[in-house]
């Protein structure tokens, strides 16, 4: 029986590619040419599954053009790139890389809240430039952390993490709001007070969205929103662009509305609206949360066990759905 053929459409760790090497027939990406759609369907011809970043579109045209794919595997814990109604009809499988970033995630994010609120890029542009001249009193000065009101909108397994860095690390009053409020046991672990969205924005200090980007969740925080923030207050976004309106922002930076902003994540990346990048109050970095070489590969590694469990017909680790069964085995016919 022939091997059954996999594509990885970027580059990841080599010892995954080796790793999947053993089990099939590998066509790799490793320059890391970021195809079209037109590209990866012709890349994905013949192909059973796929291992995909976030970069990667998959729908219904797609799948449509690739009648022997089986498994698409995501090397992100997001998976909007995915059509997955589409994919279930297909009988297309799907899975994620949840749990092995949560913790550098949480890193990142107080990384990025800590930047913002204390102004550390700013302050480093100003001494690049040579314009440091002297000590002054309120040179560079920002907005306290320890002892501040945290407000996280999305608590899952991330905003958690966050909660507990603030609550534990700084004694930071951590107040969350999410779809469901978690259970009485994970509250007090993470020592955060279940609040609506606008006493949420009314009252923190610093507010971080670790939200996952659905239709819905489009424009989380727009102009309205921006405007119940107090003026001393800052937004962090590490979920994914869409979720904030990146215009409104800029011009809510600009007139200080709210004081500052940390972004890690952009509407139609990567391009970032041009006004964020005239705005001195924002500290912006490419999409790079989970970037630790050691988390990186764990996310290749799980989408690799998730390719080997579907095309050996085991259920993989994390799915993302249920394939329908009839237009499954047309694909496995
Ligand atoms: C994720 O895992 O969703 C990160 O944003 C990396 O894409």
């Amino acid at each position: 029986m022939p091997r059954q053929s996999i594509l990885i459409a970027r580059a990841i760790s080599p010892e995954v590619v080796d790793f999947l090497r053993q089990h099939f027939d590998v066509h790799t990406n490793q320059d890391d040419v970021v195809w079209s759609p037109e590209e990866l369907a012709q890349q994905l011809q013949g192909k059973d599954g796929v291992l995909t970043t976030g970069s990667q579109t998959i729908n219904a045209a797609l799948l449509a053009a690739c009648p022997q794919l089986k498994v698409v595997s995501n090397m992100a814990v997001g998976y909007n790139n995915f059509d997955v109604p589409a994919m279930t009809a297909a009988g297309v499988q799907g899975t994620n890389a949840p749990d092995v970033l949560t913790e550098t995630t949480a890193d990142f994010g107080f990384a990025l809240l800590m930047a913002t609120a204390r102004r550390v890029t700013e302050s480093e542009h100003y001494l690049r430039a040579g314009l440091w001249k002297e000590w002054r009193y309120d040179l560079f000065a920002g907005s306290e952390v320890h002892g501040s009101t945290l407000g996280i909108i999305g608590m899952g397994r991330i905003g958690q993490g966050i909660a507990k860095r603030g609550a534990h690390g700084f004694g930071m009053k951590v107040v969350y709001h999410n779809r469901s409020r978690l259970t009485p046991e994970l509250e007090a672990e993470c020592k955060a007070s279940y609040v609506s969205k606008e006493e949420l924005l009314k009252t923190a200090d610093h507010v971080v969205l670790v939200l996952p980007f659905t239709p819905e969740n489009r424009h989380t925080i727009g102009a309205a929103e921006l405007a119940q923030m107090k003026p001393t207050a800052t937004l962090i976004n590490i979920a994914r662009g869409g979720i904030v309106d990146d215009a409104a922002l800029a011009q809510a930076l600009r007139a200080k509305t709210i004081a500052a902003a940390g972004l890690d994540v952009f509407e139609g990346e990567p391009a970032v609206h041009p006004d964020l990048l005239t705005v001195p109050n924002v500290v912006l970095t490419p999409h790079i949360a989970s970037a630790t070489m050691t988390t990186r590969r764990a996310m290749a590694q799980l989408a690799a066990d998730n390719l080997v469990a579907v095309l050996g017909g085991q259920a993989p680790r994390t799915p993302v759905n249920q394939p329908d069964a009839a237009a499954r085995a047309l694909r496995w016919a």
